[in-house]
């Protein structure tokens, strides 16, 4: 593996004016070249969903409630019987070398000294089974349908075998999105970063085009994966399968009937279709959907422990962490990860205290109220 892309060397302790995400945000564009931030920090297209999934937020205002004294505040969460600490867990993100160069073994560090749940992604750069004997906390593992079934399915045993508790199948980049900002800079993976779970499974020769045909709607969108595969995943295995990427209230009714144990509302950071609503925007409709039906997770624009208030109170059970934890990761390593996460789940508490909610369940719709 090559180092040629780290571009200082690790701080040993993290500057005194990182007080908040936004400063390590500040800090990580110095920290990589120019060409790896693009593929980290931007959106599809014109970044309109990346933006809108910060101005969503903002737009949200919270109630505060005084005088309500607790004494057994918690910010303890269960989902399908496995207990976290806390409603925050680490998002899949895939190719961490980019960042670091013990790649996901440092982010594993971080989050052990913090005890939250993190989801392995299929692309990581670190095989699945190394990350899983290092992590302490509940793992989860991302899983994107191979081309080849039995690819899936090896994936699939893989992860039981190395005791991740849940499969996250993630549906909402069946093809690549149109990701300019990386394409202007030029960003292609650096010698050494590898998808290293994919390492034995030979790449998938695509469908010959008729001519006229298109490559996309005749070619990649075949091998694109449908609610049959999430059923035939649901039916071969024994852990809870998640669906990671649903905005619509009708593809919330149809993973429940498709056997899915939860599910992850996500725009994938902005990243897939630019134009897409916000993530915290489409919630209510899909909680609405699925009732009580399944315990629900969002993610894209989480950055401030208030973001995390509002998403449970608008009907999520937890939140995934993005690119926060890439930032710490760039800049202090497993420190900088523990430490984001931290910043997170301490405003988070303090959002609590100050709306008078002594448990998650507290956090309901009449602690906030939307102003547009
Ligand atoms: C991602 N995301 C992602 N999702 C997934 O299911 N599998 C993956 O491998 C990746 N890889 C990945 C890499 C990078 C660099 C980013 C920024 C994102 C999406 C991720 O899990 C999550 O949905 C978003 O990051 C959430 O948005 P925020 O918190 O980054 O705004
Ligand atoms: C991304 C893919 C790997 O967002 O999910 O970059």
């Amino acid at each position: 593996m090559t180092a040629d892309h780290y571009v200082l060397p690790k701080l040993a302790n993290i500057p005194a004016d990182v007080i908040a995400i936004c400063d390590y945000e500040r800090l990580a564009k110095e920290y990589m070249p120019h060409g790896i931030y693009e593929y980290i920090t931007g959106g599809a297209g014109d970044d309109i969903t990346l933006n809108g999934n910060r101005r969503a937020f903002d737009a949200i205002a919270m109630n505060m409630r005084v005088l309500r004294k607790f004494t057994q505040g918690s910010t303890a969460m269960t989902l399908n019987g496995e207990a976290f600490a806390s409603p925050l867990l680490v998002a899949p993100l895939a190719y961490q070398a980019l960042l670091h160069p013990e790649g996901e073994l440092a982010t594993v560090a971080g989050v052990n000294a913090v005890n939250m749940g993190m989801l392995t992604s299929t692309l990581s750069s670190v095989p699945l089974e190394d990350i899983s004997a290092q992590q302490q906390t509940p793992k989860w593992f991302q899983l994107y349908l191979q081309p080849n079934a039995e690819h899936t399915l090896d994936l699939l045993r893989r992860a039981e075998q190395a005791n991740y508790t849940a499969i996250v199948v993630t549906v909402d980049a069946p093809v690549s999105g149109l990701r300019n900002r990386q394409q202007r800079a030029g960003f292609s993976l650096p010698a050494g970063v590898v998808a290293a779970n994919l390492r034995d499974y030979p790449q998938a020769k695509t469908q010959a085009l008729a001519q006229g045909q298109s490559v996309l709607l005749n070619g990649l969108m075949a091998d694109a994966p449908s609610w049959q595969d999430i059923q035939w995943l649901c039916e071969h295995t024994e852990l809870p399968v998640w669906i990671k990427g649903i905005s619509h209230p009708q593809d919330a009714l149809l993973a429940t009937q498709s056997g899915c144990a939860g599910i992850v509302v996500s725009n994938h950071g902005g990243r897939t279709l630019d134009g897409l609503a916000p993530s915290i925007t489409v919630l209510p409709s899909v909680r609405k959907a699925v009732g009580d039906a399944l315990p629900i997770l969002l993610d894209s624009g989480i950055r401030r422990g208030t973001d995390i208030f509002k998403a449970l109170a608008l009907g999520a059970n937890g939140v995934l962490i993005g690119r926060p934890v890439l930032n710490g990761l760039v800049v202090a390593g497993a420190l900088g990860v523990a430490h984001s996460l931290t910043l997170l789940q301490q405003e988070f508490e303090l959002a609590m205290a100050l709306a008078g909610c002594q448990s998650l369940d507290d956090i309901q719709a009449d602690c906030i109220h939307l102003t547009t």
